[in-house]
């Protein structure tokens, strides 16, 4: 019951919250419906978890921090927390553990979440850090989403016949880009964000950098133009890989992303259960940050720094500032990126004209996750924020800065300056990139 003295001092931001937690839940229903007990319950890659681990630890991590650290209360089940806590039990051990069924999975979420749309109503979305501007409810739903994408992630690593649709992005409208790369002009801008209410630790505080001018590519590197460095002999070619780069295609004898394979001389791939021709149109998908990093020796080029990437994104030259995103303010919509697994497929290169930057670079936003050049680290002025194990616990020269969001991520979870990360030889995620050169 909603009384008028409890109504919310912010109705549109309650409004927003409730959104945002209803379509994260919209997609985790789908992702795990789509597919039969047995399927959820299984692991499909010693890479990922079950999907029924997943929808649980969703579940348990919103009554962590909302029903337990917002709102005081006690632990529904303090008995399973250990088993959907990321950090005691990795990846490949959690089928053997005792977790929940599908049935009480689906259970204890919808009772969690029950409880916090109740929790929603009558809270205050002010007077404390987790509070303030709805922070905690934000990153829960990020935190949702998050896990959407990687339970699409196992979709993909399942084999079997297809169990998701979508439409194909439309063909891109308006003119192509004028040009393959851009020049970013000297000087300094601002990264980082110290406003936006929902950005995580990683992302503050805002802070000025400089860079030297540099070109960097108008759009990502295709499935094309990647196919002339397979032909080219690059991946059997050492000069153009970072030693550890080369080990890991020598120990596992890889000659193309993952999920590429050959028949004669036609270049095939399978996506979520479908095997097609390679579309020579689109971003290169699957790629490691060595594919990517000996690509880039290749071309003659390199990858972006982090903040070469995030200055192409988000500075505008003419009144020197940086915008949330690279067409502005303006939330996403579907005209200005692929987000939100709308698509299951990146849109071919020069799509969205839309969402281009000041200066013309395209699909920074959506699409494909673009490696970087740059270690995980954390900006001047960093604090852990709510927990260390977010972000800190993964800073250092172990993991390297992918940015601007795939077609698997939720729009509530993709800014300019988001920042995601992954060890370089991962390729199973939906990892693409560009390329930049020195000016
Ligand atoms: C930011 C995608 C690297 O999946 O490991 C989910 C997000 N953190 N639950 C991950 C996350 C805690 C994280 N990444
Ligand atoms: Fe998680």
């Amino acid at each position: 019951m909603t009384t008028e003295a409890a109504r919310p001092a912010h109705p549109d931001l309650r409004e927003r919250v409730f959104g945002a937690l209803t379509a994260a839940r919209a997609r985790t229903a789908l992702l795990t419906d789509a597919v039969d007990e047995r399927d959820l319950t299984a692991q499909h890659s010693p890479l990922m978890s079950p999907l029924v681990w997943d929808l649980a630890h969703i579940g348990n991590q919103e009554e962590l921090w909302l029903l337990r650290r917002v709102a005081g209360r006690e632990a529904m089940r303090p008995d399973i927390d250990p088993l959907y806590d990321a950090f005691e039990h990795p990846r490949a051990e959690r089928p053997k553990l005792p977790l929940l069924g599908p049935a009480e999975a689906r259970a204890y979420a919808a009772e969690v979440r029950g409880r916090v749309t109740d929790l929603l109503e009558r809270t205050p979305l002010e007077g404390s850090p987790l509070l303030d501007t709805a922070f905690a409810f934000g990153m829960i739903a990020q935190h949702e989403q998050q896990h959407d994408e990687t339970m699409l992630i196992t979709h993909q690593l399942r084999s079997g016949p297809a169990v998701l649709t979508a439409p194909d992005p439309l063909v891109p409208a308006g003119p192509p880009p004028a040009a393959r790369e851009v020049l970013v002009p000297a000087g300094p801008f601002t990264m980082g964000t110290s406003t936006e209410p929902w950005a995580l630790d990683n992302e503050r505080p805002a802070h000025p950098r400089t860079t030297a001018a540099f070109w960097i590519d108008t759009v990502p590197v295709t499935c094309g133009a990647y196919r002339a460095f397979i032909a080219d002999g690059g991946y059997r070619e050492p000069r153009w890989w970072a030693p550890e780069g080369w080990e890991q295609i020598r120990k596992h004898s890889i000659e193309a992303p993952l999920f590429w394979h050959r028949e004669g001389e036609i270049w095939l791939r399978r996506r979520f259960g479908v095997t097609e021709p390679v579309p020579d149109a689109e971003p290169v998908l699957h790629v490691s940050w060595y594919e990517a990093d000996a690509y880039a020796r290749w071309a003659g080029r390199r990858l972006p720094t982090e903040a070469e990437w995030e200055k192409a994104a988000r500075y505008d030259p003419a009144t020197g500032l940086s915008r949330r995103y690279p067409w502005g303010d303006a939330d996403p919509t579907p005209e200005r990126a692929n987000l939100g697994q709308r698509h299951l497929r990146p849109a071919p290169a020069g799509s969205y004209p839309a969402g281009a930057s000041p200066l013309g670079v395209r699909q920074l936003i959506g699409d494909v996750w673009e490696w970087t050049a740059s270690d995980f680290l954390p900006y001047p002025g960093f604090r852990a924020f709510p927990y260390r194990e977010y972000s800190e616990v993964f800073f250092g020269p172990a993991h390297k800065v992918l940015r601007g969001g795939s077609f698997a991520v939720a729009p509530v979870a993709c800014r300019g300056t988001f920042r995601n990360w992954d060890l370089p030889v991962r390729r199973q995620i939906f990892s693409g990139f560009r390329t930049a050169r020195d000016a």
